[in-house]
This record gives C-alpha cells, sequence and structure tokens, in this order.
C-alpha cells in the first residue's frame, strides 16, 4: 500500500516580504481589512507576528503583544479554504507557550460578538468572557459591541 504523504505545515515568525500574502488573506477575511502599513508597524514594534504555511505558502498568520498587564492578541485569521482544520488553534497554542516563557500569566483579546466561530474557538481553548466593549468594531450599519476574553496563563 502507497504511504500517504502529509502536506508539511510550520509556523514561522512574519517577515516584511510576506505582508502582500498576508493583506490578500486579511483583505478575504474581514469587512474593514488591516492596511499593509498596520502590518508592517506590528512587524516594526516587534510584537509576536506569526504565519502558518502549507508546503511553504502562507494560509494563516496571527499578531500578538506583550506588555506589562500580560499578552494582548491583536489578529488571528486563516485563509477560508483552509479553516476547519485546527491551524487557528495551533497558532493560539504557540502564543500561549510564548506568553509563558515571557512570565506573563494573562492573554486578552476582543472579537466582535457575532463572531460565533472565533468565540467558540477560544472557549474551547480556556478563554473565558470578561466583558463587553460597547460599539467596539465599525460595522456596515451601526457599530459592533466587542466580547471581552481573558485566558490565565
Ligand atoms: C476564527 C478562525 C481564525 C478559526 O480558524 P480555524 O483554523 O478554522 O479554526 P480551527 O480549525 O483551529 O478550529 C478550532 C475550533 O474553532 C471552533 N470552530 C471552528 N469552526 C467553527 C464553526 N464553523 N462553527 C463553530 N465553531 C467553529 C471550534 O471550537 C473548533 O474546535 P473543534 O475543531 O474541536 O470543533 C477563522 O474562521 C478565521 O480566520 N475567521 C476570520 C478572521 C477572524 O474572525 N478572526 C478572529 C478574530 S478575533
Amino acid at each position: 500500500m502507497a504511504a500517504s504523504i502529509k502536506p508539511k505545515t510550520q509556523i514561522r515568525l512574519m517577515q516584511y516580504d510576506d505582508i502582500e500574502e498576508i493583506s490578500l488573506i486579511d483583505k478575504d477575511s474581514y469587512i474593514y481589512p488591516w492596511s499593509k502599513g498596520i502590518f508592517r508597524d506590528c512587524l516594526l514594534a516587534d510584537y509576536y507576528n506569526q504565519v502558518i504555511e502549507i508546503e511553504k505558502t502562507i494560509v494563516g498568520y496571527s499578531v500578538m503583544t506583550i506588555n506589562t498587564e500580560g499578552a494582548h492578541i491583536l489578529n488571528l485569521c486563516i485563509e477560508k479554504n483552509h479553516r476547519g482544520n485546527g491551524l487557528a488553534r495551533r497558532l493560539i497554542y504557540s502564543m500561549i507557550f510564548h506568553t509563558q516563557i515571557n512570565n506573563k500569566n494573562k492573554i486578552m483579546l476582543e472579537v466582535r460578538v457575532s463572531n460565533i466561530k472565533a468565540i467558540s474557538l477560544y472557549k474551547s481553548l480556556g478563554f473565558y468572557s470578561v466583558g463587553i466593549r460597547q460599539k467596539y468594531y465599525r460595522g456596515i450599519s451601526e457599530r459592533e459591541d466587542a466580547l471581552l476574553l481573558n485566558k490565565k496563563i
């Protein structure tokens, strides 16, 4: 029987050259995508910026900062055709590990209250709701609230 070859998935740090590719995924995923300048600023600021690749093609990314309060996830996104395969979960595990090795005991993030998929993903990893930031996000007809989630490390 022929052995099946598993496609190689790897996580690595984001580089400036990745911004074009990442920006396409971002535009295809969000109503209000980030500009390329925002991604550049995140690299300049030396945030914890990751990409996840399958066979050297970028299929997702994440951006997280670390400050005195703890870690803050600012973006997490997987290309539409690659969702539902545990890739976001892998990026989050890596962010949790990075938070641990930086001796921080909390990760926080905001997520649109309508983003059921992301909320269920975060909750499955031990994030819990600590509040609502009212009218935090732009929306088509009106602004949308953000659910504020924390995870203790
Ligand atoms: C949210 C997002 C990052 C999830 O990425 P993903 O790689 O598909 O997620 P995973 O495959 O790692 O899913 C893990 C968990 O997410 C949840 N999830 C994923 N797809 C789901 C769906 N269609 N419905 C409900 N829950 C879902 C489940 O809890 C799932 O766990 P399970 O596989 O054990 O059931 C992805 O949908 C995305 O990029 N969305 C657009 C950008 C975005 O909204 N980012 C989040 C901003 S805070």
